[in-house]
Order: structure tokens, then C-alpha cells, then sequence
């Protein structure tokens, strides 16, 4: 008796055993997404002011250029409306101790003016709050991406007065380039060496070029996503820095970072892959825009477009894709044709790369020049019963489907393979059983119904395809 009794204790011992450390290997596993893992995630962008306040309140807030108390908790509290929406990851705001209090151009609401980068945003929560969220996302097999600015500190007031001994880490001005003020963002030295802000709000350029600049960076960041567990950086103002910064400080961080490279030509955007993994797709989101934001919009350049993203870039199953983002007018704000609106959605959902969703485009908010498009998801009660909410959960749920079912499904390019002035037709998959087509066209909710055929599918009359849209089972017929 005693025997079998220690047995079966040591049997329980074992089997606790076995789950710690397979709950172990399950968080390490979630916790360290490679580069590549990033390619198949699915990506919701929240300003953390603006998301979820920690209360559940959801009054409105009366001033969108302050504070309005969105917090890290809030997050944690909301994670099921973003997870239902098919989305795997988040991106959040800067972390770091920003400027306190209002100032001429607003509050740091928005996280992009750091001054102590080993103090959290108090304003966001704690740092057992910003762990408690990363954790949170990995039990749900989701991941966190954080914004980082790197390219500066910030100052309330003019150049002139500068106090370098107010920032933790870089405290003197010999981390910094003399000032000078960026007059073209085009001219690559005065981008990378000179100042942004104005007299109000300064922002003191760090000469990333350094090595000392570069190993505190290296140091910090690398403590930074293993202390937190962040499986992706995106990281701001990349035009403004030196392009020999970002692989070893990708290297010092060990996960995907994208790259804020705010910019049109396809060839200079895609430079800078061949520093970092991943780019914010600037050049697609200009054509998407120009594509759809009118009857008469170009679908060709878009057509276009795509090829040569995959021509110039290292890598386009990296890039993210975006209608949207805090920088930018929402595209209700240029256009309130819901049916312009959810082709555009569905084309970056779609294209190589990463989907990337900015909070409030699932309810058609149409905010336009900063703060106005920063406004607060909670005003919205968060709706799952919308229009767009439920366009964006079919196209992330039947893109993981196709990922499941194509392993090569996303880094085979997209074949644009149908052009007519308002119809744009994209093959993606590799083979003609398992691939997306996708038709997009910018004839407006007004649209009268047509028929037309589109020759080039790879699919012959008598086949079965799946409609996302209507969803359901469609065969191809004669004309296709
Ligand atoms: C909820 O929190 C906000 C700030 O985050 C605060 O302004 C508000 O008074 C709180 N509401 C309640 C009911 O506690
Ligand atoms: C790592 O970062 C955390 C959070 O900022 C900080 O508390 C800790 O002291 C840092 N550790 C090191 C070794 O710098
Ligand atoms: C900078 O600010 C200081 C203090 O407000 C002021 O005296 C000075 O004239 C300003 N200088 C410039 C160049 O704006
Ligand atoms: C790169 O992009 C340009 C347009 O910006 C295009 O003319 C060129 O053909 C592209 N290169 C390749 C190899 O596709
Ligand atoms: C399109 O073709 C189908 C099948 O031939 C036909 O039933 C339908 O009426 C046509 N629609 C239009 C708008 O011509």
C-alpha cells in the first residue's frame, strides 16, 4: 500500500512536472515569434490613451489632444473584441516616460516624446501592468508588438533651451547632433542629422550614427523585449536616422522590427529592407489611396505597384500593409463611400505582407489631421456588429485558413492579372486549388450590377470556388 501510494505521489510529482515545463515551452515558444513568424500574423494597431480605459468608463473624452485615460489594463480588459476580429497581434504606443503634462502642441498622449526610456508611461500604468498585458496576449497565443522612437529625445520649449540632464540615459549633449532643423526630409543628411519638433516642443536628434549612441540603444532594447516579452518592435521615424542603425539594433533586440519609412518612391522605401526586416508598406498605401478614393482613381498604378514592390524589395511577405494609421487621414475622412472603404480594406488585408488594422477603421471612424483620426475606440461600445468589423474577421479568418492550407501561400507574390479603369483583378497562392483571387474596384456603392469575364484565374468552367464576400460556393462558368 505504502508503495503503490508513493508511486502515484511521484506519478502527480512527474506529471507536474511535465506541465510546468510544457506550459514553459508553450510560453518561451509564444514569447520568441522569429522574424519570419511574423508573416503570418495579422495585426491590430491601438493608441493606448485611446483604446480602454482601465474603469470601463466609455464616456467620451473632451479633448482628443490630451490625455483620455486609456491604459495597458484597459487593453488586457478588451483583448476578446480584438482576437474575435481575427487579429493575432497588437501594436501599442511607446512605452517610455514622455514629457509631463500639457504643452502648446498638446499632451504625450501618443507616446512619441521620450524622455526617460527605464520609467514607463505612468499615465499607460505600471510595468507590471505592461508585463501583465504581454502575458495576457501570450496566453492567448497572440503576440506584442511595441512602437519605439530611437531617433530622439524631447524637450517642452525651443532648442535653445535644451536641458540634456533631465533624460536617464542619454544626458549629455555629446549624444546628440549639434542643431540644425530639418528643411527636406528628401535630402538624406538633413534628414538624419538635423532636428524635427518646433519652438514648442523640441526633439533633440541623437546621432544614431555613434557607436556609443548605438550600444545604449543596443543594451536598452535588448532588455527591454526580454524583461517585457515583445515580440516586435515598430520603430518610428525611420527616414530620420542612420540606415547602419537598424540591423544591429535589430540584431540587439532579436525580433522583427518594422520600420516607419514614411516616404513614396518604391526604390528608396525599399533600401531600407536591406537594413531591417520589415517596412510599413508607404508606397502601397499611397496607390491604395489614390486607387480608391475616388470613382476615377488609378487602378493601373496600383496594378503596377505591386510588381514593383516585389522588384525592389528584399522581401514583400514582410512589409505591412495599412489604409490607416495615427498619422494619416482615415479614409472616411477622404471618402465616405463605405463600398471604396471596404475595397481598400480588403486589398491591404490581402496584398503580400501583413495585414495591419488601425483601431476605429472597424467603425468607420473618419477623422482626419492628428488628433482628430486618434479618436477613442470605446465611443463606439465596441461594436461587433458592424459592416466593417465583420469584413475584417472574414478576411483574417479565411486568410489563416489559407495559410493552413497553403504552406508557401505567403511568400508566393501576388500576380496582378486583370486590369480594366475600374476593376483590378490579383491572383495569390501556388497553386490554381489553393489560391486567392481577389477583385477590387472602385465603382462606388452606387454601382450598378454588370457582367464581365476575367480570362487569366488559372481556373476552367465547371470549377468550384469559394466566395468570401457572399460566402458561398460559386462555379466558374464559360466566361471565365
Ligand atoms: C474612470 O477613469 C477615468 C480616467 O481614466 C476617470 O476620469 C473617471 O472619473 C473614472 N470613472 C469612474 C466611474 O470611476
Ligand atoms: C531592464 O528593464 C527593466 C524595465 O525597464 C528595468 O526595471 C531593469 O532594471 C532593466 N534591467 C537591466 C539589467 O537594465
Ligand atoms: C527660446 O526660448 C527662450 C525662452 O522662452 C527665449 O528667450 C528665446 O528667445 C527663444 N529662442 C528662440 C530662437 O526661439
Ligand atoms: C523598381 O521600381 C521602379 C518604379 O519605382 C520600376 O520602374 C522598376 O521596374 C522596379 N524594379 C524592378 C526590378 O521591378
Ligand atoms: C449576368 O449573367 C447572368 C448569367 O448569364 C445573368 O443571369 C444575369 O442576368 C446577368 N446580369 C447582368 C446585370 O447582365
Amino acid at each position: 500500500m505504502t508503495r503503490r501510494f508513493s508511486l502515484a505521489k511521484n506519478f502527480k510529482h512527474i506529471m507536474a512536472l511535465l506541465w510546468l515545463v510544457v506550459l514553459y515551452t508553450y510560453l518561451g515558444l509564444a514569447a520568441a515569434l522569429s522574424k519570419e513568424g511574423w508573416r503570418s500574423q495579422s495585426i491590430y494597431q491601438l493608441l493606448t490613451d485611446r483604446y480602454a480605459r482601465t474603469n470601463g468608463s466609455e464616456a467620451p473624452c473632451s479633448d482628443l489632444g490630451n490625455y483620455c485615460g486609456g491604459s495597458w489594463q484597459g487593453i488586457i480588459n478588451n483583448l476578446d473584441y480584438i482576437q474575435t476580429m481575427g487579429f493575432t497581434a497588437i501594436w501599442i504606443s511607446p512605452i517610455t516616460e514622455n514629457i509631463q503634462g500639457d504643452t502648446y502642441d498638446g499632451a504625450a498622449f501618443h507616446g512619441f516624446w521620450p524622455q526617460k526610456i527605464n520609467q514607463v508611461n505612468s499615465n499607460f500604468g505600471t510595468a507590471a501592468d505592461l508585463k501583465g498585458l504581454s502575458d495576457a496576449l501570450h496566453e492567448r497565443g497572440m503576440y506584442l508588438m511595441i512602437d519605439m522612437v530611437t531617433n530622439d529625445m524631447a524637450w517642452e520649449g525651443n532648442y535653445t533651451t535644451v536641458d540634456y540632464s533631465i533624460y536617464d540615459v542619454f544626458d549629455d549633449p555629446s549624444y546628440y547632433h549639434p542643431y540644425c532643423p530639418i528643411t527636406d526630409y528628401q535630402d538624406y543628411t538633413n534628414a538624419v542629422e538635423c532636428w524635427s519638433g518646433d519652438q514648442h516642443v523640441t526633439l533633440p536628434d541623437l546621432a544614431t550614427e555613434s557607436t556609443v549612441v548605438l550600444n545604449k540603444w543596443q543594451t536598452w532594447v535588448s532588455n527591454i523585449t526580454t524583461f517585457y516579452g515583445v515580440d516586435g518592435i515598430r520603430l518610428d521615424a525611420c527616414l530620420e536616422q542612420d540606415q547602419q542603425f537598424f540591423t544591429p539594433f535589430e540584431t540587439a533586440a532579436d525580433v522583427y522590427i518594422i520600420c516607419e519609412v514614411y516616404d513614396y518612391p518604391v526604390q528608396k522605401v525599399c533600401d531600407y529592407q536591406n537594413y531591417v526586416s520589415g517596412l510599413l508598406n508607404f508606397p502601397i498605401w499611397y496607390l491604395v489611396i489614390d486607387a480608391f478614393e475616388s470613382n476615377s482613381g488609378s487602378m493601373s498604378n496600383l496594378y503596377d505597384g505591386i510588381t514593383q514592390m516585389q522588384g525592389n524589395c528584399t522581401d514583400v511577405s514582410l512589409l505591412g500593409n495599412f489604409v490607416e494609421n495615427h498619422d494619416v487621414d482615415r479614409f472616411p475622412y477622404i471618402n465616405t463611400d463605405s463600398a471604396l472603404d471596404q475595397n481598400a480594406i480588403a486589398f491591404v488585408m490581402l496584398n503580400d505582407g501583413i495585414p495591419i488594422i488601425y483601431a476605429g477603421e472597424e467603425q468607420y471612424y473618419s477623422g482626419g489631421f492628428p488628433p482628430a483620426d486618434r479618436e477613442t475606440t470605446w465611443t463606439s461600445g465596441y461594436d461587433t456588429t458592424n459592416i466593417y468589423y465583420q469584413l475584417i474577421k472574414s478576411i483574417n479568418l479565411f486568410r489563416a485558413c489559407v495559410i493552413a492550407n497553403d504552406p508557401t501561400y505567403l511568400t508566393t507574390n501576388s500576380v496582378p492579372f486583370y486590369l480594366d479603369t475600374q476593376v483590378l483583378g490579383v491572383k495569390k497562392g501556388s497553386t490554381p486549388a489553393t489560391q486567392v483571387v481577389s477583385v477590387f474596384n472602385n465603382r462606388g456603392i452606387d454601382a450598378v450590377a454588370y457582367n464581365f469575364s476575367m480570362p487569366g484565374t488559372g481556373w476552367v468552367a465547371g470549377d468550384i470556388v469559394y466566395d468570401i464576400y457572399t460566402q458561398q460556393n460559386v462555379a466558374i462558368d464559360e466566361n471565365a
